[in-house]
């Protein structure tokens, strides 16, 4: 029996004259339970994008400047790997951004960096990429 059953039960047996006002009317758990999960579901989805702490913000600077750096070069103009500066990347999707970047691309030096980064800290990156804030 889950936690909500019991807690239900456990009114449902107590005396009808101790209970409150508002526990007459009956309370339908399933839509509650519901209620709470997407507000749940609300708050952490509105999080992960552009909320990123902002020691792990820098974080993700420094790794563009110096790992990444490395191949599109340090300005991010570009070197081995193309440019990443916003006129650059205009045009192109966001999605495809994000995959090149989590999982490589095949057959070239791109480097797949899921093990290293979360899906929303690569949101992020292209995000901040297309806008040149990062410039
Ligand atoms: C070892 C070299 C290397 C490293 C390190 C590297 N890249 Fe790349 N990257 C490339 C190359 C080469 C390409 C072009 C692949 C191709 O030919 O399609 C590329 C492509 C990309 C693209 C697609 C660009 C476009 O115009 O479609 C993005 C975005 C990107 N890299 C981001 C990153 C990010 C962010 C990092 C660091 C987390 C990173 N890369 C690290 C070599 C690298």
């Amino acid at each position: 029996m889950g936690m909500v059953e019991r807690v239900r039960e456990a009114f449902l047996l107590a005396p009808r004259a101790d209970l409150p006002v508002w526990f007459e009317r009956p309370i339908c758990w399933p839509k509650l339970r519901r209620a709470a999960a997407l507000a749940l579901l609300a708050f952490s989805a509105a999080s992960v994008a552009s909320d990123l702490p902002k020691e792990r913000q820098d974080a993700l600077v420094h790794l563009l400047r110096h790992d990444c750096g490395s191949c599109h070069g340090m300005t991010l103009r570009g070197g081995l790997g193309p440019p990443l500066t916003p006129a650059a990347l205009d045009g192109k999707a966001q999605a495809a951004l994000e995959a090149t970047i989590l999982y490589g691309r095949a057959g070239t030096p791109m480097p797949p960096w899921q093990n290293m980064l979360s899906e929303a800290e690569v949101r992020w990156l292209v995000e901040a990429l297309k806008s040149g804030s990062l410039q």
